[in-house]
């Protein structure tokens, strides 16, 4: 058994000791989204730091715990609070929960973030169903392979699955949300780019930047979880506008945005059910 698989499967134990619950979704919270978790028809929670060998966030206002519950009838895992890789874990860390939740019997990934809005037809607060990505970051599969997971060399070519993306956009049409749709480049941060790096990402085609994500996208696929992902663009990118790029302006945009993004991350996971 890999080391990388023999870890997991240890905190999946850890799970099931405590819960009897089989999700068929995981969702993973960005900022704004933080207390969506607290909305749902909950069943029971986990906190990350009662898990053995799980990676816990530092950073402030991110909770860290999975909440299982129903959204409509649909059974769920969400994660309260993610792994960042500017916090300075491993990436095979910042992955474990995607491959947990795995595990734990989820069969589509749905992926929530903030981002700078890049694509310069984009404002803040617009949503983006994230069509495809750039991964900056180191690849979460260098290292030994889990073979029990997933292949060495997976193929990448429908990260964000064709299918599901098209089930949100009708989705968002139904309920008259606008929606963009973009690429989504995981760069390491912590810090936000520069101007130059911001013009250099749009070059490489890039129509939103944030610092999570592109990683767990690729862990996802590589141990077989379908994946839909939507960034609430929660600030233009440094040098569109002239002004500093802060923290608190990243949360308050986000936090205006959050209830148009649950109702499109609630009714979404309810269509996406159908096609499990
Ligand atoms: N850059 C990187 N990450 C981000 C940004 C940004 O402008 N906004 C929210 N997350």
């Amino acid at each position: 058994m890999s080391k990388v698989y023999e870890r997991i499967k240890k905190c999946l134990e850890c799970f099931k000791e405590r819960i009897d619950f089989t999700p068929d979704i995981g969702l993973v919270l960005g900022s704004g989204l933080g207390d969506y978790a607290e909305g749902i028809k909950i069943v029971s929670t986990l906190d990350y730091k009662d898990i053995e060998g799980f990676p816990v966030s530092t950073v402030l206002g991110h909770k860290g715990r999975f909440v299982f519950g129903y959204v409509g009838n649909v059974k769920v895992v969400i994660m309260q609070g993610r792994v960042h890789y500017y916090e300075g874990y491993k990436m095979e860390d910042v992955v474990l929960p995607i491959r947990l939740m795995k595990m734990m019997g989820a069969k589509i990934l749905f992926l929530t973030n903030a981002a700078g809005g890049v694509n310069f037809d984009f404002h803040a607060g617009d949503l983006m169903l994230i069509s495809d990505q750039i991964c900056m970051a180191p690849s979460p599969l260098i290292g030994e392979n889990p073979d029990e997971l997933g292949v060495r060399f997976p193929d990448m070519s429908n990260i964000y699955n064709k299918e599901l993306r098209e089930i949100v956009r009708q989705t968002a049409k139904r309920l008259e949300i606008p929606l963009q749709e973009g690429v989504y480049i995981q760069l390491t941060g912590p810090n936000y780019e520069s101007p130059a790096e911001i013009r250099m990402v749009r070059t490489l085609g890039a129509d939103a930047v944030g610092m999570s994500t592109a990683c767990e996208a690729i862990a996802a696929n590589h141990c077989g979880l379908k994946v839909v992902g939507i960034s609430c663009i929660s600030n233009m990118a440094c040098g569109i506008t002239d002004k500093p790029l802060t923290h608190a302006e990243v949360q308050e945009t986000a936090d205006r945005t959050a209830p148009l993004f649950k109702k499109l991350v609630t009714e979404s996971i309810i269509a996406l059910a159908e096609k499990l």
